[in-house]
């Protein structure tokens, strides 16, 4: 097979953390990506990929928390996520796991879609996935309709709708205009760990979440602030958690 040429998204493509016991994932070895500096480009970005024993060319596009993301010049619609050099073994279980369960969560939301997702991490030690370009302009109030009705869902129905770390940095717009999260988290797995965490969310912890995802999607703007709260308050629900965020809200501004 042509490396280059990979095939469409996998269906569900954290489908072996389902099949994994515990013990099978502590004793698993997750590979590390064979990704070196290209001496022969000027540009220091540049990188060779190792993959089926061909050299893809990758340039580095952005450097998160967790990963490396770099572009393939040869498949400019998709891109490679790696996690950094840093990370432990442990670590990238955890956070395997964690995408895992955010991914299974996000599949099934109304409003809004995974990014797609072509291989399997724990056989490659990286993500090939969609390169969605499109962000959200936060100038743009009108376009961000859309935003203010997922975060107003996760205020009426959390257990339901609420989506860890739902920040502009990890959201893009699809080519239909559809929110896209491209940066899968749910912290109900503890990273660092490979051992599920029974850790409920409560109404504290949930109110500072959102009042910070409103607040970083509203970006300063007063008017945009209004309509957030708005969306959240003409639904009549949630008044508990409404409250704690207001007064969250009120407290920052
Ligand atoms: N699917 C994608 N499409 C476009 N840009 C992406 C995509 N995935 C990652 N990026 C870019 O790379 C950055 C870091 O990726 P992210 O998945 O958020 O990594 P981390 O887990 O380290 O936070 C993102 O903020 C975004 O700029
Ligand atoms: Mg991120």
């Amino acid at each position: 097979m042509n490396p280059l040429k990979r095939t469409g998204p996998i269906e569900n493509p954290f489908e072996s953390a389902s099949h994994l016991k515990k013990v099978d994932l502590k004793k698993l070895k997750v590979p590390s990506p064979v990704i070196y500096q290209n001496w022969e480009s000027e540009n220091a970005s540049d990188y060779i990929l190792m993959r089926d024993g061909s050299e893809i060319s990758l340039t580095q596009l952005a450097h998160g928390n967790f990963h490396k993301v770099y572009t393939m010049p040869e498949q400019p619609d998709r891109l490679i996520k790696a996690p950094i050099g840093s990370i432990n073994d442990n670590d990238k279980k955890g956070a395997f796991l964690e995408s895992a369960r955010a991914y299974k969560k996000l599949e099934d939301h109304p409003d809004l879609r995974p990014c797609q997702i072509f291989n399997d991490f724990l056989t490659d030690g990286y993500y090939e996935v969609e390169y969605v370009k499109e962000s959200f302009d936060l100038k743009d109030l009108e376009s961000l309709a859309p935003i203010r009705h997922i975060i107003a869902e996760m205020v009426v129905d959390p257990d339901q709708y609420f989506i860890h770390d739902f920040f502009p940095r990890n959201v893009r717009k699809g080519e239909e205009g559809e929110v896209v999260v491209i940066d899968l988290a749910d912290r109900d797995y503890k990273i660092g760990g490979v051992e599920e965490e029974e850790k409920n969310l409560n109404l504290e912890d949930l109110a500072e979440d959102i009042s910070k995802f409103i607040l970083k999607w509203s970006d300063g703007d007063k008017e945009s602030l209004e309509r957030f709260m708005n969306e959240i308050k003409n639904r009549n629900q949630g008044q508990e958690l409404l409250e704690k965020v207001s007064k969250r809200i009120s407290e920052e501004i």
